[in-house]
């Protein structure tokens, strides 16, 4: 079927894609969307009832038109500085601290080059038998399909990129087999990383998240890029595409040369020593008090001073101090911080994003999804750029982010 479309329907239809995967508008691809849209038509369908459908983001044509514009291209040991720093320096730090088992993630795997990629690398950089495992992810079923199959054909082992750890054998003319000790150790799911990765998947040592951030908005990497990082192990690393971020992420440290993209998050005890540092460094600053006169008795009695009252601690103070007590294990404290914290300030988003996590953490869906509606509801009000106050200034846009894509999640299950 030929002829123009109905320009309202192809801009929803886009709209939905960018808000369940996070796309920015120049990265979905136009001849995709009008591709799945004239294939609906041509099944009998009319312009309105597919508006009408893409009202509700989790629809059947939300998915195939999110199928469509997805881009799953990869291969093995792409960017092959992340594995050799993993295996020479990221494995031996963290053995160094004490590790007694490491976790890998590929988070946007595709056809899970990537995670047997890390998963082989892991292997082959720390003592036998030392417990290891990887996940793969993606929004994109099909692709861990394949993933799971774990035959590869030529285009996974390009010439460009070395095959630097073992991780297959040859089992047809051009088919590859992965090893089944790599293979033992991977395993593949379907996650949406604009949403919270379920608490079952745990915390990971290593994220590669490579080659995906490069088609969200500013808002959707930011969002994502947080969400991740509270996956990692304090002290893990989070490998990212070439000029994928343009800034150190939140609570992280750079490591190795800016063009490698791999930032660690700091310990506990390298926060502490920051924040005793800085205050240190202001004790330093404060001018330094002028020498007092000798006091002169007074000829009036001294005027009652009122004593100013404390004002409530600010909605940031209370946020950290929820977040201490998550890092220490107690989320059922941090829990009541934030619930008293979300009643007297209900227009404090990150206090609203995070006890809405908090609970998504614990299997109580039901509790967070409320909290997420208004958390979306709030922000919406916001200028998009407009950056909100908390542990760490976000833009509005970030928190509308976080809020449509969990509400979104499922859309592709
Ligand atoms: C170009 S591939 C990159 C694969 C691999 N990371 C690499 O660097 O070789 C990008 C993958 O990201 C996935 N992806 C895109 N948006 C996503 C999202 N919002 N959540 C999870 N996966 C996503 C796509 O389905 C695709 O498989």
């Amino acid at each position: 079927m030929s002829g123009a479309l109905d320009p309202r329907l192809l801009a929803r239809a886009r709209e939905v894609v960018a808000s369940i995967t996070g796309f920015r508008n120049d990265a979905i691809a136009s001849e995709a969307v009008d591709r799945v849209v004239r294939a609906e038509l041509a099944r009998g369908r009319t312009a309105p009832d597919l508006l009408g459908e893409l009202l509700h983001p989790v629809s059947h044509l939300a998915t195939a038109l999110v199928k469509a514009i997805l881009v799953g291209e990869t291969y093995f040991f792409r960017h092959p500085e992340h594995f050799r720093f993993i295996s020479h320096e990221a494995v031996p730090a963290a053995l160094q601290r004490g590790a007694l088992a490491l976790r890998g993630w590929s988070a946007g795997c595709a056809s899970g080059e990537e995670a047997y990629s890390l998963a082989a690398c892991l292997q082959a950089s720390l003592p036998h038998g030392f417990p290891v495992e990887v996940l793969g992810t993606d929004i994109h079923e099909a692709s861990l399909e394949a993933a799971r199959r774990a035959t590869y054909g030529t285009w996974s082992r390009r010439e460009s990129a070395p095959r630097l750890f073992p991780l297959y054998s040859e089992t047809g003319e051009r088919e590859v087999t992965i090893l089944p000790p790599v293979r033992r150790i991977t395993t593949f799911a379907q996650a949406n990383l604009l949403a919270p990765l379920p608490e079952r998947f745990g915390r990971f040592d290593f994220i590669l998240c490579r080659n995906v951030l490069t088609y969200f908005t500013p808002a959707a990497r930011d969002a994502a890029i947080s969400l991740l990082s509270r996956t990692l192990n304090p002290g893990g690393w989070l490998f990212l595409g070439a000029v994928e971020v343009d800034r150190v992420p939140a609570g992280m440290v750079r490591e190795g040369p800016p063009e490698l993209q791999a930032f660690r998050l700091l310990t506990q005890e390298e926060l502490n020593a920051r924040a005793a540092a800085a205050s240190r460094a202001a004790t330093l600053a404060r001018p330094v008090a002028a020498p007092s006169r000798r006091p002169v008795a007074p000829l009036m009695p001294a005027p009652v001073r009122e004593v100013p009252v404390a004002p409530p601690p600010p909605p940031t103070r209370q946020h950290l101090n929820a977040l201490e007590r998550i890092e220490e294990g107690d989320e059922v404290g941090a829990s009541s911080v934030l619930e008293a914290l979300v009643r007297q300030a209900p227009d404090y988003l990150p206090g609203l994003l995070e006890l809405a996590l908090l609970r998504e953490r614990s299997g109580a869906r039901e509790g967070a999804v409320p909290l997420m509606r208004a958390l979306r509801s709030r922000a919406e009000r916001l200028p998009p750029d407009q950056l909100v106050e908390g542990p760490e200034a976000l833009p509005a846009r970030f928190y509308q982010a976080s809020a449509d894509a969990y509400l979104n999640q499922g859309a592709l299950e």
